[in-house]
């Protein structure tokens, strides 16, 4: 699939937005390693940090129908520059996806940036800290 069908896809996905505190769309969609594609969109809360962003969304999505094997992701949403994943989205990319995989960013002028979870959050901290033969306790 290419990198503008994919965002389009995404772009489709934010308008499912439940946005009613911030107003701001976010979409996502997943792309996994049989063609399958998982979409996300915001979902806010009263509470506000029970809040789960888009691209979280779409990667539950998939892991809860198991499928953790993931080949490309595009995230859109409304603003001057592409989109760029939180903190925690990015912790949480960092879980499945390869430090390689593309990261497709836009917004809904149709600018793109294409990146990886290596620029987004190089040195993660994942599964590998903990699981060293290294670890001294
Ligand atoms: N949001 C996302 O869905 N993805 C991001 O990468 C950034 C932030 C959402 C969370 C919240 O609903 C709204 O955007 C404003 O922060």
């Amino acid at each position: 699939m290419k990198e503008r069908e994919l965002m389009e896809l995404a772009v489709q996905a934010r308008e499912r937005a439940y946005v009613p505190y911030s107003q701001f769309k976010v979409g996502a969609a997943l792309l996994d390693s049989a063609g399958q594609v998982y979409l996300g969109c915001n979902i806010e809360n009263a509470a506000f940090s029970p809040t789960n962003c888009a691209e979280r969304t779409a990667i539950f999505k998939a892991v809860s129908e198991g499928v953790t094997e993931f080949t490309a992701l595009a995230v859109v949403a409304d603003t001057a520059e592409p989109v760029t994943p939180c903190g925690v989205c990015r912790q949480v990319m960092a879980e499945f996806f390869d430090p390689q995989m593309p990261i497709i960013l836009g917004n809904l002028k149709g600018d793109l940036v294409k990146t990886t979870l290596q620029e987004l959050l190089p040195a993660s901290f994942t599964a590998k800290e903990f699981r060293s033969d290294e670890r001294r306790d």
